[in-house]
């Protein structure tokens, strides 16, 4: 019998490609750089699984380019880049990779606050250039963070997994987010809950852990950074746009926060010149990257499209309705 096709938009780890082919026949986009898309476009016609990165568009252009597809594969947890509804309306099952990138992305989110709070761009480059004159009193001083308040804005496995590490800090931890955490959540991790203005006023460090959502498009806008503490930092590892760009940039100059640490752009792989400063510390949206993660994210696609090639559900599927119907 033969195999389903796949495509993947990008060469898979070992261990990912293992498990999807012994039951699909893939094909993979083998160059480093992304595909274009009208090259995705013309491989997928005759496929019927496909496995994608967040910088694929799943949309109803691409849906009817893919006539046979019964399914797209996100390696990521995030899935903003894949219409639902239209997947949903043409019976193409999604799925993401959730939870194995919780603590990989929270240890980011950390390693990008206290590069910021501590200057350490700024101190590895004064290393580097040969024109450090040796330890000085007021040199590179920048903000404490241990006793600090911690605000996390989306309360998910994210945010509380940055809750547990502010813990080793001696942090004082609010949250703010749709839902209210239960008590056995939030008491262990002694996370009070503040609504967004007071959250704002408060926090020192300010780090976004919620999805890109029509609700969460531009949420952090000028009257929010102008209700931050001149003192206080924005931490940013959950998606571009949901900081108005423009707005922080305006905020930065205006010298309304001290500064911010951003894994994730608006229009990536495009960054804001305005971004560029010594108060900003840039990543290119690195925080799931470590070999072990990326490598489970990859097999987790793997077994999701797997699955549904065996008569199985997903295990991570977003639109369980599609299989209710059929
Ligand atoms: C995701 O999975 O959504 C991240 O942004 C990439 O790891």
């Amino acid at each position: 019998m033969s195999k389903p096709k796949v495509y993947a938009t990008h060469q898979l780890f070992p261990e990912a490609r293992q498990v999807l082919e012994a039951v699909c026949d893939v094909e993979y986009w083998a160059n480093e750089d992304r595909p274009p898309r009208e090259e995705v476009l013309r491989r997928v016609k005759d496929r019927e699984g496909l496995v994608c990165l967040l910088t694929e568009k799943i949309n109803d252009e691409f849906l009817r380019n893919a006539p046979k597809l019964r399914m797209a594969a996100n390696v990521a947890v995030g899935y903003d880049n894949i219409d639902l509804d239209a997947c949903t309306k043409r019976g193409v099952v999604a799925s993401n990779t959730p939870g194995v990138l919780d603590e990989t992305t929270a240890d980011f989110a950390w390693t990008l606050l206290m590069a910021v709070a501590r200057r350490l761009i700024e101190g590895e480059q004064l290393a580097r250039s040969g024109n450090w004159k040796g330890w000085n009193l007021d040199q590179l001083c920048g903000a404490d963070v241990w006793g600090k308040t911690l605000g996390i804005v989306g309360f998910g496995r994210i945010g509380r997994a940055m809750a547990r590490r502010a813990l080793g800090f001696q942090m004082k931890v609010i949250y703010t987010d749709a839902v209210k955490a239960p008590p056995e959540v939030s008491e262990p991790l002694k996370a009070e809950y503040r609504d967004m203005n007071a959250l704002l006023a408060e926090s020192d460090f300010i780090s976004l852990h919620v999805p890109l959502l029509g609700a969460t498009r531009g949420l952090f806008d000028a009257p929010k950074f102008y209700r931050m503490k001149p003192t206080a930092f924005l931490i940013n590892t959950a998606r571009g746009p949901v900081v108005d760009e423009a707005a922080l940039v305006a905020a930065l100059e205006a010298k309304k926060i001290a500064g911010a640490a951003l894994d994730v752009f608006e229009n990536e792989p495009f960054i804001h010149p305005g971004l560029k400063r010594p108060n900003v510390v840039l990543a290119p949206h690195l925080a799931s990257a470590s070999i072990e993660t990326r490598t489970k994210m990859a097999v987790m696609a793997a077994q999701n499209i797997t699955a549904l090639f065996q008569g199985q559900s997903p295990p991570n599927m977003l639109n369980p309705a599609v299989l209710k119907k059929a």
